[in-house]
């Protein structure tokens, strides 16, 4: 029986799985989403990936044109698996002084899907609403997804514990439970999902999509260092560290590029909040570039591969683990 997907916003709708390529600093970039929605996925980046030089025309909009072009190509070629549609994640902190003119540009573009995060307002829903997208809202806890909705967020991305990046602390188990109580709109699970079973199993929590990142870390398109790819490959959960001392906010990193910065991350101080800064003079460009961020999913990842493998393999994984526990309730 095929997927019902009909509750869910057109650009939600039709996936190949229902997956959301999770948006990633630094590393994800065109080539690399691009890849993502042929395969049949949500792919996505920050706005803030796209940095020109001052006075330089702006790198988003360009982006947004070669996304754009290259999906109706693949589109017009291929109309029996068409593309996915992109999504961009905008950074609403007040240390982000461009979000302004990257909400203006992605209204140009008729961008499909908006993913916010660090923060729920009204405007950026509107920006997004005005060109028909729709805004996923990031959140970490119950209290921060009811804002959201309640700001006009049209769905949520759940991020649970294990998460790279900027990551939660609460089991999904229980995170999707407290949303699930109130909210019957889109929502997509994050933390670890690397695999069909995991995504099988965000399902069976209630969740209408998983949402990955790390995976990608390690693929042919994404912007990263080869040492970086080398290390999602070589790494396990066990290599992940949960600190605040990076950005400000609590993420997981992984453990190795710690200790290649000379720290010891069994013993990191933590920092407060008002340390996080996503301005151009930012100081501390170490977290993410040398401190490399990663969920605890990664022991799924073997190899470095186009990003179109990782779809292709948690696709057989997601339906092999489907059919096998629908035999049970047959
Ligand atoms: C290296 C890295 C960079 C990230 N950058 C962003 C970002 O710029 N914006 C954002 O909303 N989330 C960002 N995230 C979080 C992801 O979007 C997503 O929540 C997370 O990757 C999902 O967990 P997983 O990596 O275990 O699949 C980042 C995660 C990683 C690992």
């Amino acid at each position: 029986m095929p997927r019902d997907d009909s509750h869910l916003p057109k650009a939600l709708q039709g996936l190949r799985i229902p997956l959301i390529a999770s948006p990633l600093f630094i590393i994800s970039v065109p080539e690399l989403v691009i890849a993502q929605c042929k395969a049949g996925i949500v792919g996505s980046f920050p706005a803030l990936n796209a940095r020109e030089a001052e006075g330089e025309h702006p790198l988003l909009d360009t982006w947004l044109t070669q996304i754009r072009e290259e999906l109706d190509r693949h589109n017009q070629a291929n109309p029996d698996r068409p593309a996915a549609p992109y999504a961009v994640n905008q950074i609403v902190h007040r240390s982000n002084g461009r979000l302004d003119r990257d909400l203006e540009i992605c209204a140009k573009h008729d961008v499909p899907i908006w993913i916010t995060s660090l923060g729920a307002r009204v405007e950026v829903n509107e920006a997004a609403h005005s060109c028909g997208g729709i805004v996923l809202h990031d959140v970490i806890n119950n209290t921060f997804a009811r804002k959201a909705i309640e700001k006009g967020a049209d769905g949520l991305v759940a991020v649970a514990a294990g998460a790279g990046g900027h990551a939660g602390a609460q089991s999904p188990f229980a995170l999707m439970r407290e949303i699930r109580e109130w909210f019957d709109g889109p929502v997509a699970l994050s933390g670890a999902i690397a695999t069909g079973e995991s995504l099988l199993a965000a399902r069976a929590l209630g969740a209408d999509l998983g949402y990955t990142g790390s995976p990608f870390i390690a693929t042919d398109e994404a912007n990263a260092d080869q040492g970086y790819k080398d290390m999602i490959v070589g790494s396990g959960a066990e290599d992940i560290v949960y600190s605040s001392l990076f950005t400000g906010v609590w993420g997981n990193y992984l453990k190795g590029s710690v200790e290649a910065a000379g720290m010891d991350p069994q013993n990191l101080p933590t920092a407060d909040a008002s340390s996080m800064n996503f301005g151009q003079d930012r100081e501390k460009p170490k977290a993410w570039k040398t401190i490399w961020g990663s969920g605890q999913g990664i022991g799924a990842i073997k190899s470095v591969g186009p990003a179109g493998d990782i779809v292709d393999r948690m696709e057989a994984e997601y339906l092999a683990a489907g059919q096998k526990l629908a035999a049970e309730f047959a």
